[in-house]
């Protein structure tokens, strides 16, 4: 008899080809599905509803309940509870004393870091770099994962138009594309190389899908998109966190065209099942499956729980709708057993694939990577990226540290250890920031540094610290202004009606514009601000969103020139909220509007009689362009670009084209520009935006040289949902490659 007996050479083949695909991510069939299968055989309906369930810290308010409770599998994860002992203790009943010996899934906000936090993740955003990205989103999962935490829920990828809405901070920005690349790196930082490594997490894509079209930018409320607008723009970054291998999705607070979308089939099984084919763990948002019977969707919870389940969401966050109903719905038969499992399946495997059945507890000693040095220079240079100069007049910045005698560092937020950390920082601690006040300090030395806060915090409305605010500006060579936003005017719930610079900020700045000294206004805040009148009596203002641990560090070294400021908008600036929505990738409408038409409201006659002649899109107060354009941002030296080329004029429907285009540093400074592409599709079955971004590059120029830039543009990179199908359309384009989306290099081209 012929028996195979594998010779060691092909053992060792064998071993190496699953290391490798382990370390690559590669898709390998790793035995989750035949484990979740016999394990829901094993399972009791008790012990499945217990997986079905996130409870939080503090749920059981008696220690001896709580671990009761996880050794009869109450419960298959655990929201906020941290620390490695105490996760190792709560995994060791879960895995040695609940009957079958599942392991929990421990979840916390980790959005823009751990204890070294990166800035807001718009501004990582604004840096357009997704390297970086993704090695600040390994470290804050390497950070997080030394405290038991297996699943960070981010990336928060929700698309908005509205810089009301306070969560506007902790998304990627207006454009799907950008906010796809990004998306991607996050979710490959989040998850590393291989799941299983400690240093890896669960990455949780969120929240899925519309939240960021909350009406009026008011947060948790009524989403109404377009089904083109929903597969364009909201759903393209989810579909890049599915294809990095995004284990989980949460499901929104919102509804979405009159569906909770915690309950919405369409939503959460014809796209994500069934169209993209994701396998992994659905969780709801916190309580929004019971408030599904808020939304008038379900008359009880038991309703809401049944419609929640027969959409496919399979952990409920927080709250006990599915413990208190899974009985009696099944009773009723109002949902299946099927659908438990394949629930229980779907969390099985995630905890599987972490590798949390073999090893589900932390290193203690892995902590002391925590604020690792080379962490929070990471953390300093993404903050150094994702600052936007947003005006330079007269060359004022950099100033020259041996040049100066000294300057007045005034406003709340130079010396704010907390504010400058922003929203979701629940784990960063404020004595570990290092602020701007500091830096500049430690930089150029105490003796040259006149400081006055000016205003206490930025809602302070009190000015009698003005005048030595004043004084101080009179005996310096130039006035650095940080003001902006305390952080707790963004993130979840912290929506504004009004989005200038609250409290007197705006005073303070036009009393010492009055100074005439050079006014250098840093902006450090969790939206794109209404700031026209400041941006006006500024002579350099560098937007630094909350730049996180590091912001002062990293605005000391563009302050004074050690690097130039190279970040650029991932958000139009509106010139007030009334302009809202206005993103640049708008419709062209049949009366575009331009200067020859557009008369300012104070100009118009009295008594002018109406006619349509000259009746175009705009407002007679704002005009028809926003405050800046997406994609904006200036650079200490200067970016010319010139040469486009296209490979072809032409392009095959299954086609591409290469374009190139060359940029030149012709300042003084080496520095780094953000190459943009963006197209137009003249016509299509439907409308198409004036502009569509398609690609984008970061690249360092070193002064005095010139590079060359270049992107593969395919025609399926041209697809989009027209009501119907996906598809590119045939015809005539326009293709741009320049500094941002209002200005570059044009050429046209033609699909066939
Ligand atoms: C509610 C937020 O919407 C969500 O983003 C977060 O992950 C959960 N709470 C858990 O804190």
């Amino acid at each position: 008899m012929n028996t195979f007996k594998p010779s060691l050479v092909v053992l060792f083949l064998l071993f190496a080809l699953l290391a490798n695909s382990c370390k690559t991510g590669a898709p390998v069939n790793d035995g989750a599905d035949t484990m979740a299968e016999k394990m829901v055989a094993r399972m009791t309906l008790d012990e499945k509803i217990g997986q079905m369930s996130q409870l939080f810290d503090g749920y059981f308010g008696d220690y001896e309940q709580f671990k009761q409770a996880i050794r009869e599998g109450r419960f298959g994860s655990l929201l906020n509870y941290l620390g490695a002992d105490k996760v190792n203790e709560a995994q060791r009943i879960a895995v040695e004393e609940s009957r079958l010996g599942i392991p929990l899934l421990i979840g916390r906000d980790v959005i823009h870091g751990y204890r070294t936090i990166f800035p807001i993740p718009l501004g990582m955003a604004a840096s357009w770099n997704p390297e970086a990205v993704k090695a600040a989103f390994r470290i804050a999962a390497a950070e997080a994962s030394t405290q038991g935490i297996n699943w960070a829920f981010a990336p928060m990828i929700d698309i908005t138009w509205d810089p009301r809405w306070g969560r506007i901070a902790e998304g990627c920005g207006e454009d799907p594309y950008l906010a796809s690349t990004l998306a991607y790196a996050m979710v490959e930082g989040l998850q590393g190389d291989s799941l299983t490594d400690p240093a890896s997490v669960a990455a949780c894509a969120k929240h899925y899908a519309g939240y960021g079209f909350a009406e009026a930018g008011r947060d948790y409320n009524t989403t109404y998109i377009a089904e083109p607008v929903l597969r364009n723009v909201v759903l393209k970054p989810f579909k890049a966190a599915k294809d990095a291998g995004a284990l989980t999705f949460m499901s929104g607070f919102n509804e979405l065209n009159g569906i909770p979308v915690s309950a919405d089939q369409f939503i959460l099984k014809q796209i994500l099942r069934d169209e993209w084919g994701f396998e992994g763990l659905v969780i709801s948002d916190w309580a929004s499956v019971p408030q599904i019977v808020d939304q008038g969707y379900a008359v009880d919870e038991k309703d809401a729980a049944a419609k929640a389940i027969n959409a496919g969401l399979d952990m409920e966050m927080a709250t006990t709708t599915y413990f208190d109903n899974i009985k009696t719905l099944l009773d009723e038969k109002k949902i299946t057993m099927e659908q438990i499992d394949n629930a229980v399946k779907n969390i099985l495997r995630v905890k599987y694939k972490l590798g949390l059945f073999e090893n589900p507890y932390v290193d203690p000693e892995a902590e002391k990577k925590i604020l690792d040095p080379s962490f929070l220079e990471h953390a300093r240079m993404v903050a150094r990226q994702s600052t936007v100069m947003l005006k330079n007049d007269s060359n004022t910045l950099p100033l020259f540290a041996d040049k100066i005698s000294s300057v007045a560092v005034i406003g709340p937020l130079a010396d704010s250890p907390r504010d400058q950390m922003g929203t979701w920082s629940f784990d960063g601690l404020p004595e570990n920031s290092v602020t701007p006040l500091e830096a500049i300090r430690d930089m150029i030395g105490d003796r040259k540094v006149n400081y006055v806060q000016g205003l206490k915090y930025s809602r302070d409305r009190t000015k009698d610290q003005f005048s030595a605010a004043m004084a101080a500006a009179d005996r310096s060579d130039a006035i650095l202004l940080f003001i902006g936003e305390e952080w707790i005017l963004s993130g979840e719930g912290q929506s504004r009606g009004n989005i200038d610079l609250p409290g007197a900020q705006s005073e303070l700045l036009t009393a010492l514009a009055a100074t005439g000294k050079p006014l250098v206004v840093i902006i450090m805040a969790g939206r794109p601000l209404a700031i026209g009148d400041e941006l006006k009596e500024s002579d350099a203002l560098l937007y630094a969103w909350h730049g996180g641990t590091m912001a002062g560090p990293a605005l000391a070294d563009l302050i004074f020139g050690k690097e130039s400021p190279s970040g650029k908008l991932p958000v139009t600036f509106v010139k007030g909220e009334g302009q809202i929505p206005f993103y640049y990738y708008r419709k062209n409408t049949g009366r575009p509007a331009s200067d020859r038409t557009w008369t300012p409201i104070d100009e118009i006659p009295v008594e002018n009689p109406q006619s349509s002649l000259g009746y175009e899109s705009f407002h007679l107060d704002y005009g028809y362009t926003p405050l800046l354009p997406f994609g904006y941002g200036l650079s200490y030296t200067t970016f010319t670009y010139s040469d486009l080329t296209l490979s072809d004029d032409e392009m095959s429907i299954t086609g591409s084209i290469t374009v190139k285009a060359t940029v030149t540093n012709g300042g003084e400074w080496d520095a780094d520009e953000i190459v943009q592409l963006y197209i137009r599709d003249r016509v299509g079955s439907i409308t198409r935006p004036i502009k569509e971004l398609k690609g984008y590059r970061r690249i360092t120029i070193p002064k005095g040289e010139t590079a060359e830039v270049e992107f593969t543009l395919a025609a399926a990179d041209l697809a989009f949902f027209n009501g119907r199908e996906t598809l590119t359309e045939p015809g005539e384009f326009d293709l741009w490659v320049g500094p941002n989306s209002d200005e570059g290099l044009h050429a046209e081209f033609i699909v066939r």
